[in-house]
């Protein structure tokens, strides 16, 4: 069970501050949105950079962005250690995941709600990662949407159908109450923002961490 708290809800003129207040999780989620493939703006490579030389815990990057293909390996040359594009946006993504990987990152997919999982379960030894968004990409604090959920079964049925150690991934509204909901449906990795920063984080960390594991079956 991994905690990634999401710093798309950190201090953002204190980024250093703020990683430093999540070093028990076991990931940073870096939030990258470039104002086309979604309705907002967050940052770029040169911060990432940056914040790659800081953190006391290794980036997990997630580009909502357009053109992937083009963008994403420089997050991998930055040393992020896994990078995560989006199906709708990437053109050839076993290309993609096979570069990252070969750049020394891991590599992940990333649905929208609305997207299908189906057409992807073929193609999962591909990708150390699969991000099932549970709300609409663009903000934090939105709610959980639960109708995602069948998505997660459907992975974890195929990863383990192939013996495949793909870690599944959620991201979006994810609280004490909804981790259980996603821990139960198969996800084994948590993206949390507002839940985290809102309280003491280390404490939101610890009773994330304690919610997902008490329910794991
Ligand atoms: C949304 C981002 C999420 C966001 C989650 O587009 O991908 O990572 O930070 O925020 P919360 O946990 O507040 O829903
Ligand atoms: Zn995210």
């Amino acid at each position: 069970m991994r905690i990634n708290p999401s710093i798309l809800a950190a201090d953002f003129v204190n980024f250093e501050r703020e990683v430093g207040r999540i070093a028990t999780a076991d990931l940073v989620h870096v939030d990258i949105m470039d104002n086309h493939f979604v309705p907002n703006l967050t940052f770029g490579l040169p911060m990432v950079e940056r914040l790659q030389q800081v953190s006391p815990i290794p980036l997990d990057v997630h580009l909502m962005i357009d053109d992937p293909d083009r963008w994403a390996p420089g997050f991998a040359e930055a040393g992020a250690f896994s990078v995560t594009f989006h199906a709708e946006a990437v053109r050839d993504a076993v290309g993609l995941a096979r570069k990252l990987r070969e750049i020394g990152a891991r590599a992940g997919i990333a649905v929208k709600p609305g997207t299908p999982i189906e057409p992807y379960l073929d193609l999962l030894p591909e990708f150390d990662q699969v991000l099932v968004m549970t709300v609409e990409p663009g903000f934090g604090g939105q709610s959980f949407l639960e109708s995602t959920m069948p998505k997660l079964g459907l992975l974890r049925q195929a990863a383990s159908r192939s013996g495949l150690d793909v870690w599944l991934q959620v991201d979006g509204g994810v609280t004490v109450d909804t981790i259980v909901i996603a821990a139960e449906a198969g996800a084994d990795t948590f993206v949390a923002g507002s839940s985290v920063f809102r309280g003491e984080p280390a404490e939101q960390i610890a009773e994330l961490r304690a919610a997902a594991e008490a329910h794991v079956h």
